[in-house]
């Protein structure tokens, strides 16, 4: 194993297979079990959602004794609780939404149940606090405001953001978009849309973005390109990778077992950065995969080994990749390291600009190639060469 820092979703390995079409294909896991399971695999560091580890309306008590055991496996394994979450989806109550529900009442409960929830992050050590909202949506357009839903969905992450600093906690909020599943269409839908919303939060300087790759798939879009955008904007907090195929249902499978040469760009870019430099992503490389219900729990810790090993290769892929001559030249050729100069010099007036005398060759412009089938071909040589 490399010395790359993996983590996983104690909810991924936990998944025991129960859908809308099926029972449970296998036991449910004890998430401390789980922990010293990841810890002997590889892995760096865990993380949950609140009724991960202690049931929905758990007495405190009962809560701070399923509490311990996580932190007791932390303890003796050194695996690190990177991220916590909050269960917002799963009980009726939040069949509407918790922030963007019609119910004040809703809304209320919902904030209280995520605030106690960033107590227990920062308990736990943890520097980044996810949320995803699943559902937040609807299936019919009028069965909301949708333009208050909107306030009302900035208005808690700014509280939940504003609770972070009047405590003084060391935590960003990372938001996970979502196209869809389990609502029909769910709020903030995409690495874009999330960024517009935050930058109207009054605290939006700590919050962020956990990026899933499927989650973008799902839309059609690409994820390297949404990654490069939010490192681009300071706002890579956090990543969920597995793989997809295309826009269908979540699949959540293994990193790499859904579009591979995706896959690859993405490792490459969080691996080696972008070809001119520029903000690098250095959280954990964090696994949101479900173990596919086809297998028994020996599945479940094989397809845990198998996001390492996938990302591990790639990895080692993309470096000798980076690494060839044949590509660094192709790299020029391309123009990718004309790209990072400025279009304007940097004294250059817009009116200089226009009133400079400059001439451009149409003609050999429009016959400018760029040897890009060339360069991909590269990378397809490197990936399965
Ligand atoms: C999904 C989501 C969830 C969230 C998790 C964090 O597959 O739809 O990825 O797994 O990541 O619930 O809150
Ligand atoms: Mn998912
Ligand atoms: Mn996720």
């Amino acid at each position: 194993m490399s010395d790359i820092k993996y983590s996983f979703g104690l909810w991924t390995v936990g998944w025991a297979g129960r859908d809308p079409f099926g029972l449970a294909t296998r036991p449910d896991l004890d998430p401390a079990e789980s922990i010293r399971k990841l810890a002997d695999l590889g892995a760096w560091g865990f993380t949950f959602h609140d009724n991960d580890i202690f049931p929905f309306g758990a007495e405190e008590a009962e809560r701070l004794s399923h509490i311990e055991k996580i932190k007791k496996a932390a303890q003796d394994t050194g695996m690190v609780c990177e991220m916590v979450t909050t269960d917002t989806f799963m009980h009726p109550i939040f069949k509407a939404g918790a922030f963007t529900s019609n119910s004040r009442e809703v809304r209320r409960f919902g904030l209280r149940k995520v605030l106690k929830n960033v107590d227990l992050a920062a308990e736990m050590g943890a520097t980044t606090f996810v949320m995803w909202g699943g559902r937040e949506g609807t299936e019919y357009d009028n069965s909301k405001d949708l333009i208050t839903a909107h306030e009302r969905y900035a208005e808690g992450i700014d509280t939940v953001a504003a609770y972070i600093k009047q405590q003084g906690y060391g935590l960003k909020v990372a938001l996970e978009p979502k196209p869809n599943e389990p609502r029909g269409d769910i709020f903030l839908p995409t690495i874009g849309h999330a960024i517009a919303l935050i930058d109207s939060l009054d605290n939006g300087d700590i919050v962020g973005l956990n990026p899933e790759t499927g989650h973008e798939q799902m839309a059609g879009l690409n994820y390297t390109h949404g990654l490069a955008l939010a490192l681009h904007l300071g706002k890579l907090f956090h990543i969920d990778l597995n793989g997809q195929h295309g826009p269908k249902y979540d699949q959540d499978l293994v990193f790499g077992h859904g579009d591979l040469l995706s896959a690859f760009f993405t490792v490459d870019l969080l691996e080696n950065g972008s070809p001119n430099g520029g903000p690098r992503y250095d959280g954990p490389r964090h696994f949101d995969y479900k173990t596919s219900r086809t297998e028994g729990v020996d599945g479940v810790w094989e397809s845990a080994k198998a996001n390492m090993e996938s990302y591990d290769l790639l990895a080692a892929k993309a470096k000798q990749y980076r690494a060839d001559s044949e590509v660094q030249a192709a790299f020029e050729k391309a123009g990718i390291f004309e790209s990072a100069q400025p279009t304007l010099a940097a004294d250059e007036t817009i009116d200089a600009f226009l009133a400079s005398e400059e001439t451009y060759d149409i003609e050999a412009l429009s016959d400018r190639h760029e040897g890009l089938v060339h360069l991909h071909q590269l990378a397809l040589k490197h990936l399965i060469g």
